[in-house]
């Protein structure tokens, strides 16, 4: 598919002609992706703004994750195990680098404050953010 665009204009016999080129770039606002959490019963998020967290999509769309660092990956409380879509998540940031380093984040597990996604992702919560007052499904 062509990419530009060439106008002209020829008021008084005169003769203007520029060349309009069409970026391609896919703005991360625009683009809307599914986030699916499996074990609270295949809840899908829409998901518009591409740059923020996991963590912020879940809580905007009213899902109670636990964390207790305050988004700053300095605990892992708000671990999501990713069942698909691993490869569509940001690289892993230094603090789940150093997790994993020192066993506390599996290679399938990311920190949901630290984790952005590209395109369509299926989390699960785990057992240590399993909330007492939330209804989980297998
Ligand atoms: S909320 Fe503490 S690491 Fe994410």
């Amino acid at each position: 598919m062509d990419n530009s665009a060439m106008c002209t204009f020829g008021p008084s016999g005169s003769t203007l002609v520029f060349a309009v080129e069409f970026s391609l770039f896919q703005s991360t606002e625009n683009a809307m992706t599914k986030l699916t959490i499996e074990n609270l019963f295949h809840r899908e998020l829409e998901v518009h703004d591409l740059s923020k967290s996991l963590l912020h999509h879940l809580h905007s769309h009213g899902v109670d994750w636990m964390h207790s660092c305050g988004a700053k990956g300095r605990c892992t409380t708000c671990k999501a195990i990713v069942v698909s879509g691993l490869q569509h998540l940001n690289a892993p940031t230094a603090p789940e680098l150093r997790y994993r380093q020192e066993g506390l984040l599996r290679e399938n597990e990311r920190l949901a404050c630290q984790a952005t996604l590209q395109d369509d992702v299926c989390i699960r919560v785990p057992e240590s953010g399993k909330l007492p007052h939330v209804q989980y499904s297998p």
